[in-house]
């Protein structure tokens, strides 16, 4: 059977994996070999057949053993390891959520659903890095794929919504301290109808902007009550690596632009963190190459895959079906929103959400693993 090495599956997007492979069973056709970074010879999880000790995650004669490397442990350990790895003469398959490594030449951004034709095309080239997509990209592209399929896509604009959970585990609590510290400032006046809404409202942001070094120690400022409107690194050009990465991944993951010799689609926009757990959302605005009718438009989409569902553009079913709550721990990419805009018929605006632990993070790598077991 086939030696599969899993590095980083405690975390939170190693224990989303994990959980997915549980449930599809993925383990009954691997024998998992568990690694750590801190705890080698402890003992490994129940999913663990012959080999129940952990190995220690940066012995390179360990992780030379497996035939396939699946890693959620994060951009500083595949940065370390992956090389050395490599330099020893590995020649195995390596899968990964984090981003160093994707835009390598040699690197293909896993998406089967989206990008099948690809990943082959590079299995049969003798491709052996397989990367996951940043969770915003890999969303979206599970949502309105089909439009760029169809190579209908003359340029895209991207306003993003993006949940605390894509900083870490350790956001999402501080979000939800925040949330609770504010709660409790104005408890008594909440509790109280008759008391004066301004007289709240000037309490929170006192709360919020004399939030301790401690209290906003991830984000550096207030996310509860507020918003953030920068993602990643600055690159020093007015645009934030979130923001870059959605032209540079999404035309790579379709196999155009550079390195295709085919020119890219431009993909642009404002990537903003918000207040919520685990899903983002992005609003989209297409210029398309022609005008098309709304209802094929929705008929592609529809049709591209068994997880995206369409949400009919109406308030009843925008606001039951279209949000972060709709969405978290499910397989589902609602679209909605989906109408052409002021500007012309070949503008079309839609709306998209999808959990990031999923579709964004953990199910790209897991498809990934079966594509190759098959
Ligand atoms: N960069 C994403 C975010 C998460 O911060 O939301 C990982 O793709």
């Amino acid at each position: 059977t086939t030696l599969v090495g899993l590095v980083g599956w405690r975390g939170m997007v190693g224990s989303v994996l994990m959980d997915r492979m549980a449930q599809e069973r993925d383990f009954d056709l691997i024998e998992p070999l568990f690694f750590s970074t801190s705890n080698a010879g402890g003992a490994a999880p129940s999913f663990a057949k012959n080999e129940t000790a952990l190995q220690n995650a940066f012995d390179i004669e360990q992780l030379k053993r497996c035939d396939i490397v699946l890693t959620c442990q994060g951009g500083d350990y595949t940065n370390e390891v992956y090389p050395k790895l490599r330099a020893a003469g590995w020649n195995g398959h390596w899968i990964d959520a984090a981003s160093s490594l994707r835009m390598n030449e040699n690197a293909v951004i896993v998406l089967d659903p989206v990008n099948m034709p690809v990943i082959k095309q590079a299995l049969s080239q003798g491709g052996k890095d397989w990367i996951g997509g940043n969770c915003t990209v890999s969303c979206m592209l599970m949502g309105v794929g089909a439009l760029y399929k169809a190579g209908l896509v003359e340029w895209m604009s991207t306003q993003t919504y993006q949940a605390a959970s894509g900083g870490g585990a350790q956001h999402m609590r501080e979000l939800l301290t925040q949330y609770g510290a504010l709660n409790a400032e104005v408890k008594s006046l909440l509790d109280d109808p008759k008391s004066a809404i301004l007289e709240i409202d000037r309490k929170i942001i006192a709360k919020q902007r004399g939030f301790s070094a401690d209290e906003v120690a991830n984000f550096g400022v207030p996310l509860g009550g507020s918003l953030i409107p920068w993602i990643d690194k600055d690159l020093g050009n007015g645009t934030s690596k979130e923001e870059w990465k959605g032209m540079a991944e999404t035309n790579k993951i379709l196999g155009q632009g550079e390195g295709f010799g085919t020119a890219a689609v431009p993909v642009d926009g404002f990537c903003v963190r918000i207040g919520a757990m685990r899903c983002h959302s992005q609003a989209l605005t297409f210029k398309l190459k022609k005008d098309v009718p709304l209802a094929d438009i929705e008929a592609m989409i529809a049709a591209d895959n068994e997880w995206v569902k369409v949400v009919p553009n109406t308030r009843e079913a925008t606001i039951k079906d279209l949000t972060p709550v709709a969405a978290t721990g499910t397989l589902t990419i609602p679209v909605g929103r989906i109408r052409k805009m002021a500007m012309g018929p070949e503008y079309v605006g839609a709306f998209t959400v999808g959990d990031q632990l999923l579709w964004g993070a953990a199910e790209p790598l897991r498809r990934m693993l079966r594509i190759l077991l098959d």
